[in-house]
């Protein structure tokens, strides 16, 4: 059996918000633009792509935008999710557009299983970002993804993009960066986990 690691894993970058300067949606392309930079093959699914219907768990019937995601996350080896903080947790946007992963229960990989999720939230004061990045860490894993080690809280009351997406604070450009790698080390080698098999 040949054991080996992609070098150009899939990523699929997804959430944001509503809102056409979000924060959120320019810290998901920081993070998923070093990850290509690393190589990655990467796919962006922001507020325009997730407006999905309610996930519906009592019909077979899915959207175009939901075939879209779901053919994306099948393909994918790692995941990037950015959230907003909205009144204590994830917004609806990113958890209903998460809820599709349900529609991977048969797969050989069900859910998220064997993917790296890099998480990612921005909220208007650091309770809410490091509580909502805690949730959203919690449904990476209930998805059986791999949460990798650093999770990136941003406080959007501190500047930290301009209107082009440039990462005002070096700080936050690292740890960002720092999560695009992780979820791209991770990526690039999830395969092996699963060659004994
Ligand atoms: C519906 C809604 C609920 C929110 N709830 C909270 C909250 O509970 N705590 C908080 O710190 N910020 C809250 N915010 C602020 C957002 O978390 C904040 O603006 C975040 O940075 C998302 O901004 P973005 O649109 O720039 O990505 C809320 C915003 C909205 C629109």
């Amino acid at each position: 059996m040949v054991l080996s690691r992609r070098d150009h894993p899939v990523i699929v970058g997804l959430g944001g918000t509503a809102r056409a300067d979000s924060s959120c949606e320019k810290a998901l392309r920081f993070a998923l633009g070093h990850a290509e930079q690393l190589g990655a093959e990467t796919i962006l699914l922001t507020s325009t792509a997730l407006q999905l219907p309610i996930y519906p768990a009592d019909s077979d019937v899915r959207d175009g935008l939901a075939l879209n995601l779901l053919a994306h996350l099948k393909r994918a080896n790692g995941v990037i999710v950015a959230s907003p903080g909205y009144h204590g947790s994830i917004s609806g946007l990113v958890k209903n557009a998460l809820d599709y992963a349900e529609d991977l229960r048969g797969e050989e990989r069900p859910y998220l299983e064997g993917r790296s999720v890099g998480c990612i939230v921005s909220a208007a004061g650091w309770q809410a970002a490091i509580t909502t990045l805690v949730t959203l860490r919690g449904v990476a894993h209930a998805l059986r993804g791999w949460p990798t080690p650093l999770g990136v809280a941003i406080n959007s009351m501190e500047p930290s993009f301009d209107a082009e997406g440039r990462c005002l604070s070096p700080a936050l450009a690292e740890r960002l960066q720092t999560l695009g790698e992780q979820v791209f080390a991770f990526a690039s080698v999830a395969d092996l986990l699963y060659a004994t098999r």
